[in-house]
C-alpha cells in the first residue's frame, strides 16, 4: 500500500451529465492506442481510476478471456461501467469502488496495470504509480497517458479561451493537482521506480462541425454547471459573470467555421 498524502488531492471535473459526455467518447482507439499492440487475449488488466469505464470495457473486449478490473473511488462512476459493461455483453469484466493509493489486489497480481487521465488529479503521482507497480506481476507492463493542458491550442484566437486556461490552471492546481501532467510523466516513472520506460505522445484534435458542437457544447456546460463552477467561484479565481463569459467563448468557438483544437497527450509503458 502507498502511503495516501495527508491532504488528499479534489477531482477537479466532479461527474456531472457535462463532464461524463466527455469522458464516454473514450475508447481504446482514441485514448490508448500506445498500449494496444500489447493487449494479447488471455492477458490480465487492471484499469486505475476507470470512471465511466469505456476505455475498460473496450480493453476487456480485446484481452477476453483475461480478467479486467476498473477501479475508481467514486461509486457513481463504477455503477455506471457496471452498467455499461452488462449493456454490451461483455463479462469479464468488473468495476470495484476503491482507492488507487490502496489498490485492494495483493502484489504481483496484473500483466497489465494502466491510467488514463488519473495522475494528474491525484496529489502524489509517484506514490500511486508505485502502487501500480506493486500490483504488476514482475516485468509486467505499467502504462499511463496524461494530457498537458499548457500544450492545447486552438483557433480562432480567444481571448474568453486564454481565460478558460487561466482559469483551469488555478483551479486544478489548487485541487492538489498538476495540468500540465503529460510532461512530467516520464519523470514521475523514473521516480516511482519502473524500468524501460518507453515515452511517446499523441494528439487530440476537435475540429469538424460535430467534434465542435460535442466539446464546445460540454465546455460551455462544464464552466457554468459542474465542480469546475463551483470550484473556481470558491476559490476566488473567477466569478460567476465571468464563467458565463467563457462559456460564451466555447460556444462561439464551436460556431466557428475554423474553429480547431489540439490536445496532446504524454504516455509511457514501462515494465514493474
Ligand atoms: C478524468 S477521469 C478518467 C476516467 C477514465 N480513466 C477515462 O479516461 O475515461 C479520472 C477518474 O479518476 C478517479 N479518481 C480520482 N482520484 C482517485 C483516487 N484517489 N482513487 C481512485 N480513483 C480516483 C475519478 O473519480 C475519475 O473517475
Amino acid at each position: 500500500m502507498s502511503e495516501r498524502p495527508e491532504t488528499p488531492a479534489r477531482y477537479t471535473h466532479g461527474h456531472h451529465e457535462s463532464v461524463l459526455r466527455s469522458h464516454t467518447w473514450r475508447t481504446v482507439d482514441n485514448s490508448a492506442a500506445y498500449l494496444a499492440p500489447l493487449l494479447r487475449p488471455g492477458r490480465s488488466l487492471l484499469d486505475v481510476g476507470s470512471g465511466p469505464g469505456t476505455i475498460t470495457v473496450d480493453l476487456a473486449d480485446r484481452l477476453a478471456p483475461g480478467r479486467v478490473v476498473g477501479v475508481d473511488s467514486a461509486s457513481v462512476v463504477v455503477e455506471q461501467a457496471t452498467a455499461l459493461a452488462r449493456e454490451r455483453g461483455v463479462e469479464n469484466v468488473e468495476f470495484v469502488t476503491a482507492d488507487l493509493y490502496a489498490l485492494p489486489f495483493d502484489d504481483d497480481t496484473f500483466d497489465v496495470v494502466h491510467a488514463h487521465q488519473v495522475l494528474q488529479h491525484v496529489g502524489d503521482p509517484v506514490a500511486a504509480l508505485r502502487e501500480m507497480r506493486r500490483v504488476a506481476v514482475p516485468g509486467g507492463v505499467v502504462a499511463a497517458r496524461e494530457v498537458d493542458y499548457h500544450g492545447v491550442v486552438w483557433a480562432p484566437e480567444s481571448p474568453g479561451l486564454e481565460r478558460w486556461m487561466d482559469v483551469y490552471q488555478q483551479v486544478h492546481r489548487g485541487n492538489g493537482g498538476e495540468p500540465d501532467a503529460g510532461r512530467r510523466l516520464r519523470g514521475w516513472a523514473l521516480e516511482a521506480g519502473l524500468t524501460d520506460v518507453v515515452s511517446s505522445a499523441s494528439v487530440w484534435c476537435f475540429a469538424s462541425d460535430e467534434e465542435r458542437a460535442w466539446w464546445g457544447d460540454s465546455w460551455a456546460a462544464r464552466a457554468t454547471q459542474s465542480a469546475f463552477h463551483g470550484d473556481a467561484i470558491g476559490k476566488g479565481v473567477a466569478t460567476d459573470a465571468e464563467l458565463r463569459g467563457i462559456a460564451d467563448a466555447w460556444l462561439a468557438w464551436r460556431d466557428a467555421p475554423d474553429g480547431t483544437l489540439f490536445m496532446p497527450h504524454g504516455e509511457v509503458l514501462a515494465r514493474a
